[in-house]
């Protein structure tokens, strides 16, 4: 057997999610982004692990549950419930959900505690200093700024309570060097570039121990050998990566596959906690880091910033609704750079729903698919000799999944998305200079060319945009006679050239308009167009 026969492996996660919140649009986005990047990958011949999960315990759960008046366990149930409804309703391809309250994942959790105990990088203590709930997050006195009636608040605007407790503290400050060398050797572990010089500096500034149990609560993973104390949520939480591949059993099957992590994906609120402390924790046990974190932005809504207590929360499940599935996946990975802030509108979806996808990509394959239908007896063309014109189509068409690839593998999935798009453009040049429609008495040789070609480059856009609209696509593929196993990326190009005579079925539209009610939507066209260019600035 030769090395190349073995699939490469991928192994990418999400952050489990605090559940004393419903899913919405940040969730939904965070699990998005993985699910389109496992989907290339597997399309791609990567053997993929895709992870998400819930985080259940720690001092904030417990309290929505003892608002709720739940016990934190039913109150858990049924909040992660809702978490695991996400991917059948976002069409998520997710291969695992941990949850942190499984026997298996407080395994996982005492085995990497007393690795680091035998490590030596635990010792008991007394921490007296700031907390934030909200957060779940110790800061240290000069990190705080002032709030409101000169209250002290987290940088992240979160409440602080003075906390003094007996507990035990991870060596953090013993790990700073290690952790500089492994990202000076490792320019990529953390993108975008700019979380990777926030970190850097982090590290720069001097590191302090970290505690890591609690004893004034004991909704937690207990501490091995001293039960007063519960492990701080964060290092359990953390720890929701190996659980999913089998730790501590390090000789099974899905730990030799896919550890370390290829891609924990975070939103940039979580930097520190993924770039800092989950690789802190994992080199000190004798274990791999993750190869990468990348940290994307936040979404507001209409400018303003999303909050429960302003009550414009946006969820996925209404958004859905309104415009469709795979337009809401397309519009919030290609609308905002990857990696930077954006903000939702209403105009700008509309913008790209009724654009992007029913006007450049719908309308060629209707249209295209119209005209085979009615001229070419419903059956795939059979095409004359190739011109220049048709050539250079279908080799642009072919070489976007190099460009895809590169994208993709840097996260930057706008652009990735951008290159299919721009191959949509040329295809629509093509088709309105080569005006099939005119040929039919004309030339019918060459009209058949024309379709045949036309047809060929949507087979590859569709097979290309998969990742992102999954449904959609498969619809498009459906309509134009290609098989279940010929959609992978090994199908692009020459190899899958559609066979001439397949009988097709009736063409049906893939991408509708939004229909938006006047009083739904006050903007003009012009409006639209500048709303929906205020992401693009943001590229930078
Ligand atoms: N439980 C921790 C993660 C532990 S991972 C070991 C947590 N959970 S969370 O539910 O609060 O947030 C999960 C993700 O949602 C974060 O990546 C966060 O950035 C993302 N988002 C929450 N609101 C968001 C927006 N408004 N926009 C984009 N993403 C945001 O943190």
């Amino acid at each position: 057997e030769t090395r190349e026969n073995v699939p490469q492996s991928y192994y990418l996660t999400t952050p489990i999610y605090y559940v004393n919140d419903v899913p919405h649009i940040g969730h939904a986005y965070t699990t998005l982004a993985c699910d389109v990047l496992a989907r290339f990958k597997r399309l791609d011949g990567f053997d993929v692990m895709f992870l998400t999960g819930t985080d259940e315990h720690g001092q904030k759960v417990a309290k929505s549950a003892e608002a709720a008046g739940k016990s934190p366990k039913d109150f858990c149930d049924e909040v992660s419930q809702k978490f695991r409804d996400l991917p059948n309703k976002m069409n998520f391809t997710n291969d695992d959900f941990v949850r942190t309250t499984e026997p298996r994942h407080y395994a996982a959790c005492q085995e990497i505690w007393n690795r680091l105990v035998d490590e030596g990088f635990i010792y008991l203590d007394g921490y007296a200093g700031w907390y934030s709930v909200r957060d779940e997050a110790f800061y240290g006195e000069d990190e705080l700024v002032e709030g409101e009636g000169g209250t002290r608040i987290a940088p992240s605007g979160a409440p602080v309570e003075w906390v003094e407790e007996p507990s035990y503290f991870f060596r953090l400050s013993q790990m700073e060097h290690r952790l500089l060398e492994h990202y000076e050797k490792n320019p990529d572990a953390i993108l975008p570039e700019s979380r990777r010089n926030e970190v850097l500096s982090f590290i720069r500034s001097g590191l302090r121990d970290l505690s890591v149990s609690r004893t004034s609560f004991n909704w937690g993973v207990p501490v091995p050998n001293d039960p007063d104390h519960i492990m701080y949520v964060w290092l359990d939480a953390l720890t929701n990566y190996l659980t999913a591949v089998g730790y501590p059993d390090n000789e099974n099957e899905l730990y030799q596959r896919y550890w370390p992590a290829d891609l924990h994906m975070v939103g940039k609120d979580i930097v520190r906690f993924h770039a800092v402390y989950w690789p802190a924790f994992l080199m000190a046990a004798g274990l791999a880091p993750p190869k990468r974190v990348f940290a994307h932005g936040w979404w507001t809504n209409e400018g303003g910033k999303i909050s429960k207590s302003l009550g414009n929360i946006i969820d996925p499940l209404q958004l859905i609704d309104e415009y469709g599935l795979d337009q809401v996946r397309y519009f919030l990975m290609r609308e905002v750079p990857f990696g930077r802030d954006g903000d939702f509108s209403k105009a700008a979806i509309v913008h790209r729903v009724n654009g992007d996808l029913a006007n450049d990509f719908g309308n060629l394959a209707q249209r295209s698919l119209s005209i085979i239908a009615k001229n070419c007896g419903g059956e795939m063309p059979s095409p004359g000799p190739f011109i220049e014109d048709d050539t250079r189509l279908l080799r642009k068409v072919d070489g976007v999944l190099g460009d895809m690839r590169a994208r993709f593998d840097r996260q930057e999935f706008h652009l990735g998305i951008a290159a299919i798009w721009d191959a949509v453009s040329d295809a629509n040049s093509y088709f309105a200079a080569q005006e099939p429609w005119a040929l039919k008495k004309t030339d019918p040789e060459r009209m058949a060319t024309v379709l045949y070609v036309t047809a060929e480059a949507i087979r590859g856009l569709a097979i290309l945009a998969q990742p992102v609209m999954p449904d959609s696509c498969g619809r498009m593929l459906d309509q134009l006679g290609v098989a279940a196993d010929a959609r992978g990326f090994t199908a692009l190009g020459e190899s899958g050239r559609m066979a001439s005579g397949t009988p097709l079925p009736k063409p049906e539209g893939v991408f509708p308009r939004h229909i938006v009610a006047e009083d739904n939507l006050s903007v003009g066209v012009d409006e639209k167009a500048a709303v929906s260019g205020k992401n693009e600035k943001n590229a930078g």
